[in-house]
């Protein structure tokens, strides 16, 4: 299949361009600011005219979360108006629409895992944006898939595992919060699904669904905290303190764990550890402690 992966810089972006060298059987096309701005409607079509596009991949969004706050014109135009422009496209060309959303459309009351069905109350402007994009997608593009993941961290870019592996070789302590309980994820893990899933995908597509999807188990920042530098030899104490203690400008959920039974029943799909998944990549960033 001809795939356009929007983004493409970013994490999850760069994982698939990794993944796309073991995949002949498709032509993968990546894209990313400034060659194309998902918000541009006439950019998007005759890249997808161009290519003969039949799957789009969105990785791009805006995704830090407590500038949103500031930059909410920026943030809904990436997050919502740019899943709209690609949902259009999509439909206009019959093609099959791969967006990713995020845990932070929940207000983290809950403290059992989320549904997909459960409902939303995001708690600041990132969440909200990201959750118009996803409603605008269902609106119009007659056949997606949203994925809603958690905690993304991967060896490219800037993210909590790169931030922690930099802070704690500089200072014998941090403080980490505790109270904030979700679920890490490789972004190498969802990269792999959304392949195996495009995959096995029937050409003829017509369907819309949301899935959600993160590494298997829970933790804190704290916990998060903790095993990257156990894992990485480093030995920088980590200190729990509550969200109340570490102000910061969004709220974030204090628990965001998704649960992940529709796509492990649907497609079958085996999901790693959070920790084995953690390893690996510390492994693949030559961070991991030698045994
Ligand atoms: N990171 C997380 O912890 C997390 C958690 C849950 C869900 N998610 C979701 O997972 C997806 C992938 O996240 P990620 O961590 O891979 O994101 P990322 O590393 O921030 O990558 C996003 C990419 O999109 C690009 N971009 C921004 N505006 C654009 C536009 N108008 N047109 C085209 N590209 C644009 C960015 O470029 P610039 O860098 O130049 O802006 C960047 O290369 C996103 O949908 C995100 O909301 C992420």
């Amino acid at each position: 299949m001809k795939i356009l992966v929007t983004g493409s810089r970013g994490q999850l972006g760069s994982e698939l361009l990794v993944l796309s060298a073991s995949c002949p059987h498709h032509n993968f096309f990546f894209y990313d600011l400034p060659d194309l701005d998902i918000t541009v409607q006439e950019r998007v079509e005759a890249l997808c005219t161009n290519y003969n596009i039949d799957v789009i991949v969105n990785c791009a969004a805006y995704t830090a979360v407590d500038k949103a706050e500031i930059d909410s014109a920026t943030a809904y135009k990436v997050n919502s108006d740019g899943p709209a422009v690609l949902a259009a496209c999509a439909r206009d060309r019959h093609a099959l629409l791969l967006h990713v959303s995020t845990d932070y459309v929940f207000d983290g009351t809950s403290n059992i895992p989320y549904r997909e069905t459960d409902p939303v109350a995001p708690l600041g402007v990132y969440g909200r944006s990201k959750w118009e994009g996803e409603e605008r997608i269902r609106a119009i593009a007659p056949s997606y898939m949203i994925f809603r993941t958690s905690w993304l961290y991967s060896v490219f870019g800037v993210n909590f595992v790169k931030t922690m592996l930099r802070l704690g070789a500089d200072r014998p302590e941090l403080s980490v919060v505790v109270d904030q309980i979700g679920t890490p994820t490789w972004a190498a893990d969802l990269a792999a699904v959304l392949v195996s899933i495009i995959d096995r995908h029937d050409r003829d597509f017509s369907y819309g669904e949301t899935f959600h999807y993160s590494n298997e188990g829970v933790a804190s920042w704290y916990d998060f905290a903790q095993s990257v530098m156990e894992l990485a030899g480093v030995s920088c104490q980590i200190t729990p303190v509550e969200s109340a203690q570490y102000p910061q400008i969004a709220s974030r959920p204090l628990y965001s764990v998704l649960n992940k039974s529709a796509i492990k029943k649907d497609w079958g799909i085996n999901i790693p550890y959070w920790r084995d998944s953690l390893k690996a990549m510390l492994q693949q960033l030559g961070a991991e402690k030698v045994a």
